[in-house]
């Protein structure tokens, strides 16, 4: 019986009912589930043009760019788009004071001079199905009860392997196959994914537009920044994933978007494809609480010491500014996240929200006899008050020491190198110092500057202590009031003076004179493995939750699912391909207020600031604006677009995504979401939740306009 109601939640269209615009939907179910409701708002296309399992389909041109953005291919030389942000540390490796691509802007005017990305990677989805049955048959196999492989990635991914066959994986390179679980671990979808690897970086624009705003503007709306970049994805000559090489050639895409340069008015229909990363919409209201109280406030604090000394170095002297620009940009991206979490958690009353569901689901289990759903609540309050400590702790380990003290990852694996020395073999001890130099080279890279990281580890060490109780710190933290009668800036003084990774000149004296004693005793070293063990330690302390957690949580959900029925919904966002749907649409912020739709160039003169490194606008497009030099990208009334807003439902995942018309046609990309919506990732916010979206007219003119490369235009398809 039990079997029988798990298989059929896969086969139904299920559940808790929707706002709205409200949804992050599979592609495989949105005919069944949404479609109707996207024609009666608009949308002109067909299913089959958006996803067909067996034909090229609009989904064929979206893909994963890199480990955490989506990107849509525009041409059938496989040019791509995606925001300015997502390969902002692409565009900042390439940079230096002599080519300082963050700051000026970079164009390949040419195949030739597009600049290769080793690490980067483009996915593209081939096929996704519903292998629910089959996952639900391998797990009955399996006998133990508190058995956690219905969400083990090694285990559903073995499945996945094991359906497809060595064979099909041998047979098509750069093809991979994953499982992965939905609602909990209820349903299960596999992912044939072909990744390719060599992607090079045609264009971007100068930081002043890219990210025009930083982060006084970042999770904000108005907005006007030209958050683009441009890559293009290269393949073998059959059009296979190969690593780079000269002999590479641009890809042949199943599919790339037309685009529009139509523009957009209020309530037009808009939708996107992405690849949303994680959302909590099935939280209880003990989360909620918990993700108020611990993850956010810790997060909020711990940044706020580490970015203040951040900037104030940046500020200070321009090479620390390169270096640290993408840290602080990732650190402050966060950070506002939550702090726009906790204000919506607040001003919403998502506890009360999600109480009401879970009394709903109590009375009506009731009702039906299924005990298992008000007991599975029961499990989850309990697990929730019993590892509120252990959170807190791992929280601001994470957070103060692990994230924000670079040098607790210094090298550690050092026994090679001190055996080598030991044996005194010196063919063995030069090539094990070797090894070891690239291990620091990696650590403190083009990238590091030493003093900021001390300034930065003595003003967050000093704030961890405060708040934690050294029995619950690192071991070697123990030597703070040992030697240092609890002063943690000698400490770190200390730490910076005697290990072999404080400096360069420490390294090189080492080098000069290696000896085993030194690596045996170095401070770095055991304060790196001295917090790797306490993270490692209370991780294991937290595992009985976790699992516990997770066994409840699948419960919960299963029980929601049952007793909504056939009203559709959607799974919690995991990174793979969704869509969503909703109207271009301004919000009101306060009570007789309204934010309209649209951000135009006029916007971007308004917040000029020649004094603050955040608003300067570049000389070339002050041009631009002067002369109303916009040509076919200009609005019906004369100005220029830079952002509009939508209903759309996003999250962190989804910036790059294509965001298109009712046709399919390309009109934007999508880069942020406003601030008062990012609680959305909870409950989705129906009057105050935008999806920021850069829109195309202003990627097209400064492509053409602003940085002269009108030649890429010439590859698009553009609908007039
Ligand atoms: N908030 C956007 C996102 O979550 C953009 C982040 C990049 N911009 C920045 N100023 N940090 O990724
Ligand atoms: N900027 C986010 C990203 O990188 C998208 C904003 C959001 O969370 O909606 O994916």
């Amino acid at each position: 019986m039990k079997k029988k109601f798990i298989l059929s939640l896969a086969a139904v269209v299920f559940s808790l009912p929707v706002v709205a615009d409200e949804g992050m939907w599979l592609l495989p179910l949105l005919k069944q589930q949404k479609f109707p409701e996207m024609q009666a708002l608009g949308l002109k296309l067909q299913d089959y043009d958006i996803y067909s399992p067996d034909s090229a389909s609009l989904k064929d041109a979206v893909v994963i760019f890199g480990g955490g953005c989506t990107g849509e291919i525009v041409s059938p030389d496989g040019l791509l788009l995606t925001n300015h942000h997502c390969g902002y540390s692409q565009i900042q490796k390439h940079s230096s004071l002599e080519h300082d691509y963050l700051t000026d802007g970079f164009w390949a005017m040419s195949r030739e001079q597009e600049l290769p990305n080793p690490g980067l990677t483009v996915t593209f989805i081939d096929k996704i199905e519903d292998v629910t049955d089959y996952v639900m048959k391998e797990l009955e196999k399996d006998t133990d009860p508190n058995s956690m492989n219905f969400l083990s990635p090694k285990y559903l991914n073995g499945l996945a392997k094991e359906k497809v066959g060595e064979k099909f994986l041998q047979d098509n390179p750069g093809t991979e196959v994953e499982i992965k679980a939905f609602y909990g671990g209820n349903v299960y979808y596999m992912f044939t994914k072909k990744i390719y690897s060599d992607v090079r970086l045609v264009g971007a624009p100068p930081s002043a537009i890219g990210k025009f705003g930083a982060d006084t503007d970042n999770w904000m709306w108005p907005r006007h920044t030209g958050d683009f970049s441009v890559f293009r994805v290269y393949a073998d000559a059959n059009g296979n994933p190969a690593e780079y090489s000269e002999n590479n050639v641009p890809l042949r895409p199943k599919r790339w978007f037309k685009i529009s340069i139509k523009g957009v008015e209020e309530d037009d229909y808009a939708m996107m494809m992405g690849f949303p990363g994680r959302t909590n919409k099935y939280y209880t209201s003990w989360e909620v609480a918990e993700r108020r109280d611990i993850d956010n406030t810790v997060r909020i604090n711990m940044r706020d010491l580490r970015q203040k000394v951040m900037l104030e170095e940046m500020l200070k002297d321009p090479s620390v500014r390169i270096q640290y620009s993408s840290k602080y940009a990732g650190s402050t991206n966060a950070y506002k996240n939550a702090i726009g979490c906790n204000w919506a958690i607040g001003k919403r009353n998502f506890e009360q929200v999600k109480k009401e569901e879970q009394d709903k689901l109590i009375a009506w289990s009731k009702k039906m006899c299924e005990p298992a759903y008000p007991e599975a609540l029961l499990i989850l309050e309990q697990i929730i008050s019993d590892r509120k400590d252990l959170r807190f702790r791992s929280w601001m380990l994470d957070e103060a020491i692990s994230r924000g003290i670079e040098f607790s990852k210094v090298p550690t694996s050092v026994q090679s190198v001190i055996n080598a020395l030991k044996e005194k073999d010196r063919e063995k001890i030069r090539e094990q110092m070797h090894l070891l130099e690239l291990a620091y080279h990696r650590f403190a890279d083009k990238d590091y500057a030493p003093e900021v990281d001390k300034k930065i580890a003595k003003v967050l060490l000093k704030e961890y202590c405060r708040q934690i109780s050294p029995k619950k710190q690192p071991a070697y933290f123990s030597l703070i009031d040992k030697k240092f009668k609890g002063d943690t800036d000698c400490f770190v003084d200390y730490l910076f003076e005697k290990s072999i990774f404080g400096s360069e000149d420490n390294f090189n004296k080492f080098k000069a004179r290696p000896s085993v004693k030194a690596l045996e005793h170095d401070p770095m070293i055991q304060f790196a493995r001295s917090v790797q063990d306490e993270k490692n330690a209370i991780a294991a302390s937290l595992k009985d939750f976790e699992d516990g957690y997770s066994l409840a949580h699948r419960t919960y959900v299963k029980g929601l699912l049952a007793m909504y029925g056939n009203q559709a919904n959607f799974p919690d966002a995991n990174f793979t391909l969704r869509l969503t749907y909703g109207q271009v649409k301004g919000y009101s912020p306060r009570d007789c207020d309204y934010y309209g739709h649209q951000t135009t160039l006029d916007g971007v003169m308004e917040k000029e600031d020649s004094t603050n490194w955040e608003f300067v606008v570049p000389e070339r497009l002050k041009e631009l604006y002067n002369t109303r030099d916009f040509g076919r990208y200009r609005m019906s009334d004369g100005r220029m677009p830079v952002a509009f807003s939508a209903t759309t439902h996003t999250t962190g995942g989804n910036s790059g995504s294509p965001v298109l018309n009712a046709n399919g046609e390309l009109i934007g990309i999508n880069f942020d979401r406003n601030w008062e919506g990012v609680g959305g990732d909870i409950q989705y916010l129906p009057d105050y939740q935008r999806s920021i979206i850069v829109d195309i007219r202003y990627v097209l003119f400064l492509i053409d306009k602003y940085a002269g490369a009108g030649y890429l235009l010439e590859e698009m398809e553009l609908a007039e």
